[in-house]
C-alpha cells in the first residue's frame, strides 16, 4: 500500500521520525542514573511503548488513567505509574484487582484518599505502589499549571509518613509535574531556571522524607518540555515524557531536539475563491489548543488553517507558488498530539512513502 491509498482523513506516523526520536531520547537516558519512564497517554499504543522500552534508558511507563493502565498492562508492559489521584470506590477496586497481576503506582495527595485505597487494597489481598503528588507550581517563579499535589515541605512529609503506616500500601516515593511551568518559557535557559527553581523544592522534599527514616526509591518528574533539563537534576530518578515520540506543534520547544513524526492526512475537497480552500478534516479528526491555536499545515509555506469547523478545515493561502486544487492531499501537524491522537482508531504507519503497518489505537477513548 502507497501513501496515496490511503483514504482521509487518517492519521499517519512517519515510523523514521518516530525511530529517531525515541533513539535520540533513549539515547540521553542510557548512561545517566535518571531514566525514562514513558508517558504512554499520548500515544496510546502499546507497541509504541514496547518501542521505547526496548531502545533502553527507561524503566516502565506511566498513563494518566486506569483504564489506560488496563490496557497497557494487557499488553504485557508490567512497571506501570498512573500520575493521577484515583478516587473512588469502583475505581480503586479496579486498580486493587489490577495491581495483583501488575506492578502499578499511583499518585495521592489526600488522607482520606490514602485511607480509602488502604482499605480497599486489603479487601484485595493486594499491595499498592503509592507516590505522594507535590504541586510545584508557584516553585517554577512564572505561571504554572497549579494542579493536584500537596506543597513540598512538611504537608508532603505527614502524607509520606501516613502512606508508610497504612497497610495495603508501599510508599515509593514522590511526584511533582513542574513540567507545566516550563511550557510557559520559552527560551531554553529560562525553561532550565524555572524547572531548578521548582525542581529544588521535590529533592528537598525528598531529603525531609528521608530524614524521617523513609526510604525513597522514586522522585519522578519532568515531561517532553524539560526531559534533559530535569533528567540531568541530582536527585530525580525518572523523567515522564511522552510527546517526545510522534511530537507536535505544541511541544515544539527551543532545545528539545525531535521531530514531528506525527501527521493527519487529509483531502481539499471545495476551493471557494483564489487563496482559499476547504479541506476535510475539522475538529472530529484534528483537535486545537485550548487558546484557539491551530494545526500546521506540513511542507507548504504561506497556508495556513484558519479556522476548524466540526467537519472542515479552513485554508488560507498567501503567496504561494501553485495553488491548492481539487483533489490535493495535505499533511497537517496536530496542535497536541494527546487529543488528536484519541480521536482515531489507528495509525498508518509509513517508511519511504508506503504503508508498512497498521496499529490500532487500542487505549483510544479510555477516559476513566
Ligand atoms: C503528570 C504528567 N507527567 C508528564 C507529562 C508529560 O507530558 P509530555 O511528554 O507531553 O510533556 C504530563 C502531561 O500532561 C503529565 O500530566
Amino acid at each position: 500500500l502507497d501513501i496515496q491509498d490511503i483514504d482521509t482523513p487518517a492519521l499517519v506516523i512517519d515510523l523514521d521520525a518516530m525511530e529517531r526520536n525515541i533513539a535520540s531520547v533513549a539515547g540521553f537516558f542510557r548512561d545517566k542514573p535518571c531514566k525514562l519512564r514513558f508517558h504512554a497517554k499520548f500515544c496510546k499504543t502499546p507497541i509504541i511503548a514496547h518501542k521505547v522500552l526496548r531502545a533502553g534508558g527507561a524503566r516502565g511507563i506511566c498513563t494518566a488513567k486506569l483504564s489506560e493502565a488496563e490496557v497497557m498492562a494487557s499488553a504485557g508492559i508490567d512497571d506501570i505509574f498512573v500520575t493521577n489521584e484515583i478516587v473512588t470506590r469502583l475505581k480503586v477496586q479496579r486498580l486493587s484487582r489490577l495491581s495483583k497481576w501488575c506492578d502499578v503506582k499511583v499518585a495521592v495527595d489526600n488522607p482520606i484518599n490514602i485511607e480509602e485505597l488502604s482499605r480497599i487494597a486489603q479487601e484485595f489481598g493486594t499491595e499498592i505502589g503509592v507516590l505522594v503528588d507535590l504541586n510545584l507550581s508557584q516553585f517554577g517563579k512564572i505561571e504554572a499549571m497549579n494542579r493536584c499535589g500537596v506543597l513540598p515541605g512538611k504537608d508532603a512529609v505527614s502524607l509520606a509518613k501516613k502512606v508508610v503506616s497504612t497497610k495495603g500500601l508501599k510508599f515509593m516515593g514522590l511526584m511533582g509535574f513542574e513540567g507545566s511551568m516550563a511550557r510557559y518559557a520559552n527560551s531554553f535557559e529560562k525553561r532550565k531556571e524555572a524547572v531548578h527553581n521548582a525542581l529544588r523544592h521535590l529533592i528537598r522534599t525528598g531529603d525531609m522524607v528521608r530524614d524521617a527514616g523513609i526510604n525513597v526509591e522514586m522522585v519522578s518528574a519532568g515531561c517532553t518540555a524539560n526531559w534533559n533539563i530535569a533528567g540531568a537534576y541530582p536527585g530525580v530518578t525518572e523523567v515522564q515524557a511522552g510527546s517526545y515520540a510522534l511530537m507536535d506543534v505544541f511541544h515544539d520547544y527551543d532545545g528539545i531536539q525531535v521531530e514531528r513524526a506525527l501527521t493527519v492526512l487529509s483531502t481539499i475537497i471545495s476551493t471557494p475563491y483564489q487563496g482559499k480552500a476547504i479541506a476535510d478534516v475539522g475538529l472530529k479528526g484534528i483537535t486545537m489548543g485550548p487558546g484557539g491555536e491551530m494545526p500546521q499545515v506540513k511542507g507548504i509555506k504561506g497556508v495556513e488553517i484558519e479556522r476548524l469547523n466540526v467537519e472542515h478545515a479552513h485554508l488560507i493561502a498567501r503567496n504561494i507558488s501553485k495553488p491548492l486544487r481539487l483533489g490535493d492531499r495535505i499533511e497537517l501537524y496536530p496542535y497536541v498530539c494527546d487529543d488528536t491522537v484519541n480521536l482515531y482508531d489507528k495509525f498508518h504507519v509509513i517508511r519511504g512513502g508506503k504503508v508498512v503497518a497498521e496499529w490500532q489505537i487500542v487505549a483510544r477513548g479510555k477516559s476513566q
